[in-house]
């Protein structure tokens, strides 16, 4: 009796495995993923290749050789993921490294989909991105047509421009990009939804969250929630000072009780830095502040000096040079004569032949000097982890990608930095001079902070179903007034869109990288800087040529995501949490002084959850020009034409960074 019931069990147990014919011979495995990773350098190389073509000339034709690169592309993904489904029992193997990249390269996201589904999903992308990018706002006393780079940028950045005509070129930027687009992106969550299922995610939030990889107990919108939580009360202090500061340039009547800022006066499109706005708010206009734009002009620098600058820091530090291609192909200015993506990237073209580049229309600023090093840290991160096999080839997680530039901004910006490369004549050894410094990186920096949040908080809900369609603009405001504690200059409804009036959205780009990115460059920042033996206060950190800090940062690179991010993140700093203190230490001395400021002067610090009401609208004297406005929704074409091109790059946007 025994011996059958055994036998029975076993053939049970044995079933499976036998009828898959499923091999977990790990070096079998290893030949097969060898080749798997060769083909895949090949594909990817193909994309890159197409989307760079388009991105530095905008045609049709080149947008049509995206998207046939792109259908290639997950096809050929599809593909293979069939072949190792086949083939390989890969949760068996023994291997770690193995078992991740069997998992990796399994995890295809959209492109699980068939090709008619990726054809309608691109569609949209295509109608959406073409009408970001094309979108124009006549001017409301000339009529003359704006586009967002760099009319409208620079009229909003402008203290000396009025708050009528900022007023009006807010609305217009929305009723010509946004509002345009509500439905296209309707259909554009259903539809991701319904993709991302066939590669076994609930949702496209649930798949973007995944790459973070959260362990067993983790709960990563809770970590996020966390940070935010810890930021707060500081980004409360900076938000009472600046208001009160506004509020004295533009009158009280334009601020509502509720104790919002008025979106469209922060020097900003999305409010989502305040450099622009620090001449009318630094705490002493009276000591000279930083303001290297002027002296690089005084001396002459062109988009190439800012980047080999860049590069110095990377070298002085060990790290290495930019490779003779970048400087070949690399398009640091705007080209003439053809159409072209302006928006800064870097690429990796998956060569093995040091083949990077970055695409960039450099103006000569200090907000382009910061972008410089941003752009050229993802560089130093492709050359670092060349040698990976090409599914190891990102960031530990997306936010580490965009941390490494700003790691390095942050001892760039210095006072001290900025005078020994010949920017900076002198330096005021006083508080009040480093109160202002600091303040002028608390508007870059921390004023990011709960935008960086609130992107993504919004795409979450939408794609959860959390919110419906019908609220999508009711539910974003409720994230920009109680987050961020913006408000909109004028009314808005559910004819707008406004979460499509920023470019990451109607380009799907995720965005909670940003915002982990603030908090990690901190850390990074603060890490390097003890290794270097740095003493003194965090904000004077400069680890120029330190070597002991090059080979850790190097270390840190060349893992790329071959390990979980928290085991890259403790072996730098010692801790396998994203945290916030480092933030909190390198602003704590403006923290203070704001707050006895803000004390002494009686500013409410914070606002209310809820945005003013409709009533505040009709009673202000803030909105007589609503009606004029309106001509500006129609002012963009909506045929489809050289712009396809726009969307097509949107599909190859995963696979490089912005
Ligand atoms: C595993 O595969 C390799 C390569 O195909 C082969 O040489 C080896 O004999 C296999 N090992 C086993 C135990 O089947
Ligand atoms: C732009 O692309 C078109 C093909 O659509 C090509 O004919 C043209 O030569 C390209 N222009 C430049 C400057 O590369
Ligand atoms: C992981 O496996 C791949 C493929 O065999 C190999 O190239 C890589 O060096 C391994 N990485 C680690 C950290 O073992
Ligand atoms: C593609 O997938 C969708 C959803 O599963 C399905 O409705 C549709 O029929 C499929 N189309 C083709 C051509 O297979
Ligand atoms: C986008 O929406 C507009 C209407 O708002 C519609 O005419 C157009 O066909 C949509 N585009 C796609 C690709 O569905
Ligand atoms: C704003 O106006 C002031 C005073 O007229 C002038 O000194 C300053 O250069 C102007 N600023 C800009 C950015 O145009
Ligand atoms: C994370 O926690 C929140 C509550 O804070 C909960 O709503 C959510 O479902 C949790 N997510 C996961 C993946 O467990
Ligand atoms: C910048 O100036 C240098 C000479 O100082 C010149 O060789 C270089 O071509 C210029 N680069 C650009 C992008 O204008
Ligand atoms: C840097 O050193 C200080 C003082 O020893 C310590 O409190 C801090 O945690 C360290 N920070 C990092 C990120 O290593
Ligand atoms: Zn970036």
């Amino acid at each position: 009796m025994k011996q059958p019931a055994l036998a029975a069990v076993l053939l049970l147990a044995l079933l499976p495995t036998v009828a898959r014919c499923l091999s977990t011979n790990e070096t079998e495995a290893r030949l097969w993923f060898t080749e798997f990773d060769a083909k895949l350098a090949v594909e990817k190389n193909k994309v890159v290749e197409a989307s760079w073509a388009n991105a530095v000339n905008l045609t049709k034709e080149n947008a049509q050789k995206v998207v046939e690169a792109n259908l290639a592309h997950t096809e050929f993904l599809r593909e293979q993921r069939a072949e190792m489904r086949q083939r390989f029992d890969w949760k068996q193997f023994s291997d770690r490294n193995l078992t991740r990249l069997f998992d990796k390269a399994d995890d295809i996201g959209t492109s699980a989909a068939n090709a008619s589904m990726q054809e309608r999903y691109g569609q949209l992308s295509t109608q959406m991105s073409g009408i970001y990018s094309t979108a124009q706002v006549p001017h409301p006393d000339t009529g003359k047509m704006m586009q967002l780079d760099p009319d409208i940028t620079d009229a909003l950045a402008d203290p000396n421009e009025s708050e009528r005509v900022k007023r009006a070129l807010w609305q217009g930027w929305r009723d010509a990009s946004g509002k345009r687009m509500r439905q296209n992106y309707t259909d554009f969550v259903t539809m991701g939804n319904l993709m991302i299922r066939e590669a076994g995610y609930s949702n496209i939030a649930q798949y973007w969250q995944s790459w973070y990889e959260p362990r067993p107990g983790q709960n990563f919108t809770d970590m996020m929630a966390k940070l935010w939580d810890v930021a707060l009360p500081f980004y409360q202090q900076l938000h009472a000072y600046v208001r009160r500061k506004l509020r004295d340039k533009y009158g009280a009547e334009l601020f509502p009780e509720t104790g919002h800022i008025p979106a469209h006066l922060l020097g900003n499109m999305w409010a989502q830095s305040w450099f622009n706005v620090e001449k009318l708010t630094t705490p002493f206009p009276d000591l000279s502040t930083v303001d290297i734009t002027e002296k690089m002009n005084k001396l002459g620098w062109n988009a190439t000096k800012m980047f080999r600058v860049s590069e110095e820091f990377f070298t002085s530090i060990g790290l290495d040079p930019m490779t003779d291609t970048f400087w070949e192909k690399s398009v640091l200015t705007r080209l003439p004569d053809v159409k072209m993506v302006c928006h800064a990237s870097a690429w990796d073209f998956y060569t093995n032949k040091g083949d990077f580049r970055i695409k960039q229309c450099t103006s000569i600023t200090t907000n382009y000097l910061g972008t410089t090093h941003h752009e050229m840290g993802h560089v130093q991160y492709y050359q670092q982890y060349e040698k990976q096999p090409v599914l190891y080839r990102r960031g530990a997680n997306p936010g580490f990608h965009e941390a490494v530039g700003d790691t390095l901004e942050l001892a760039v910006m210095t006072p001290g930095h900025l005078h020994k490369i010949g920017l900076l004549d002198e330096i005021i050894e006083s508080k009040d001079y480093y109160l202002n410094y600091l303040f002028q990186m608390a508007l870059q920096k921390a004023a990011f902070i709960p935008f960086g949040y609130l992107i993504d908080l919004w795409r979450w809900q939408a794609s959860e179903g959390r919110l419906a369609p019908e609220k999508y603009n009711e539910g974003w405001w409720k994230l920009r007034c109680g987050l961020q504690g913006v408000s909109s200059p004028v009314p808005r409804s559910e004819d707008d869109f406004d979460p499509g009036a920023k470019y990451h959205v109607p380009n799907n780009t995720p965005y909670i990288r940003y915002f982990v990115s603030h908090f990690l460059q901190f850390q990074l920042y603060e890490a390097l800087c003890n290794i270097s033996g740095h003493n003194g206060p965090l904000y004077k950190c400069d680890f120029y040529q330190n070597k002991q800090a090059g080979d850790a940062l190097k270390k840190f690179l060349a893992h790329g995501s071959s390990l979980h991010w928290e085991d890259v993140l403790s072996e730098l700093t010692g801790t396998t949490e994203l945290r916030a203190d480092s933030l909190v230490r390198y602003f704590a001395e403006l923290n203070e002084f704001l707050t006895e400021e803000n004390k002494k002067s009686g500013e409410r610090v914070g606002w209310d959850a809820d945005c003013p009401s409709a009533d505040w609208y009709t009673t202000t004297t803030s909105a007589p020009e609503t009606t004029t406005l309106a001509a500006g929704r129609a002012a963009t074409s909506g045929t489809v034409g050289w712009w396809a091109a726009v969307g097509a790059a949107a599909l190859a946007r995963r696979l490089l960074a912005v």
